[in-house]
């Protein structure tokens, strides 16, 4: 399946290993990475960039390369992803901006087109984000697109998460 189509500001791209610089780079910023155990070596970039193309053989969507439709530059990826909870597999929205591009509105506008593609493209009734209690811009994030708090709970790494859910298909108006 192709990507979500562009936005006004953001184009969606499929991963591959020729962009493996650029997600190595949003990738090893602290910023970027600040609710994770560390930031990423290449290594594990790549290995990120090798998850995105199996999901995308697999279920035919993934975390997309999101760049900046006037210039091209890399904004950062999001995308649908299956994620189990509770014993439960939904699919994620899951975003990751570049810091120097952050409070743009960029991640909104992206998971925004990412809900829409999850109802009509995918005919999704659910979705969630997984988000530590820590992430405040994660959980604005997901509010805004219309996925309130569900539930507290723990991740398979025993970490405390908040889930964010709701219908994409509903009105976020
Ligand atoms: C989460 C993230 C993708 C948001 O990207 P972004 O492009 O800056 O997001 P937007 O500009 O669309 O919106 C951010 C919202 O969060 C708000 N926000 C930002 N920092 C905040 C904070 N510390 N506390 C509360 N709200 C905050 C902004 O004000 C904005 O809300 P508003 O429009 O109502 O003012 C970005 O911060 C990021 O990449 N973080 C690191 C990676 C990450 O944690 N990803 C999510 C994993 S679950």
């Amino acid at each position: 399946m192709p990507p979500p189509p562009p936005t006004d500001r953001l184009t969606f791209h499929e991963m591959e290993l020729l962009d493996l610089d650029d997600m190595a780079e949003l990738f090893a910023d602290p910023l970027v990475m600040r609710h994770y155990d560390h930031p990423f070596s290449r290594d594990e970039s790549r290995a990120w960039v090798e998850w995105g193309q199996r999901l995308y053989r697999e279920h035919g969507h993934g975390l997309w390369l999101l760049r900046l439709r006037m210039s091209g530059e890399l904004v950062g990826d999001c995308g649908l992803t299956p994620q189990e909870v509770d014993g439960e597999t939904s699919i994620e929205v899951g975003y990751h901006v570049r810091s120097t591009l952050q409070g743009n509105g960029y991640a909104t506008g992206a998971a925004e087109a990412c809900r829409t593609y999850a109802a009509s493209e995918l005919g999704l009734r659910r979705l969630i984000a997984i988000i530590k209690p820590a992430n405040a811009a994660s959980q604005r994030v997901a509010e805004k697109i219309g996925l309130p708090l569900e539930r507290a709970t723990r991740d398979r790494h025993d970490n405390e998460v908040l889930v964010f859910s709701g219908d994409p298909s509903a009105s976020n108006t």
